[in-house]
């Protein structure tokens, strides 16, 4: 995983809570790097889990709660990245970001940091629904729902978002259901 990903959180949760508590989550999670992460670094996603799991520890903030927290920070930080605007204009709701997140924002992520592994995903509009099929080795289904829900803040939008684990699959692919509100 980016270490972008990890300096954002570090950032975000030291903003919040004080680099009291952050600096006891990162002791406890027992990280690599003892928490220098640099932006364009790879790290071992399961470091970012244990890192959240010592943060809600540390701070008394549940793990759902955190993690939203994190994806309401990290959603306007991307979308500030040149590679969010890469298929054109910058999307100015949530269905044309999907439209774009795999074309064009996470390839262009796989295509400037050839060592990135941002996850796959299949969006197909479906009525006035979408349907978004997330895939990825490291399992972040609670990532991806908490991005899609501050996606949905991010552009004043209410969705509702049903969430189905696709057991069959091989990867641990989850199905989300965008409805918007009428
Ligand atoms: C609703 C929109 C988005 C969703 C649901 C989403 C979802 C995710 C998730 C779940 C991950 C964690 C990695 C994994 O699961 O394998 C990730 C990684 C990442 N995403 Fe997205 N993302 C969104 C928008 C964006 C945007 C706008 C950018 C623009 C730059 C971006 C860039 C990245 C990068 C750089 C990573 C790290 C890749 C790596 O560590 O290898 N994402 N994304």
């Amino acid at each position: 995983m980016m270490g972008v990903v990890f300096t954002e959180l570090l950032e975000a949760a030291e903003a919040r809570y004080g680099l009291a508590k952050v600096d006891a989550a990162l002791t406890a999670a027992n990280t690599e790097t003892g928490g220098s992460y640099t932006a364009v670094a790879r790290y071992d996603h399961r470091e970012l889990v244990r890192l959240l799991v010592e943060l809600s520890k540390a701070t008394g903030e549940s793990l759902g709660a955190l993690v939203q927290e994190f994806a309401r920070h990290l959603l306007p930080v991307f979308l500030s990245r040149p590679e969010a605007s890469a298929g054109g204009a910058t999307p100015g709701s949530v269905f044309e970001l999907l439209d774009g997140l795999e074309p064009s924002i996470h390839a262009t992520v796989r295509k400037l940091h050839p060592d990135a592994a941002p996850p796959r995903f299949e969006c197909t509009r479906d009525g006035e629904r979408m349907v978004v099929r997330y895939h990825s080795h490291r399992c972040l289904g609670d990532f991806a729902h908490a991005m899609l829900t501050a996606a949905a803040e991010h552009f004043g939008e209410t969705i509702n978002i049903e969430r189905r684990e696709l057991s069959d699959s091989s990867d641990n692919a989850v199905e989300f259901v965008l409805t918007p509100a009428a």
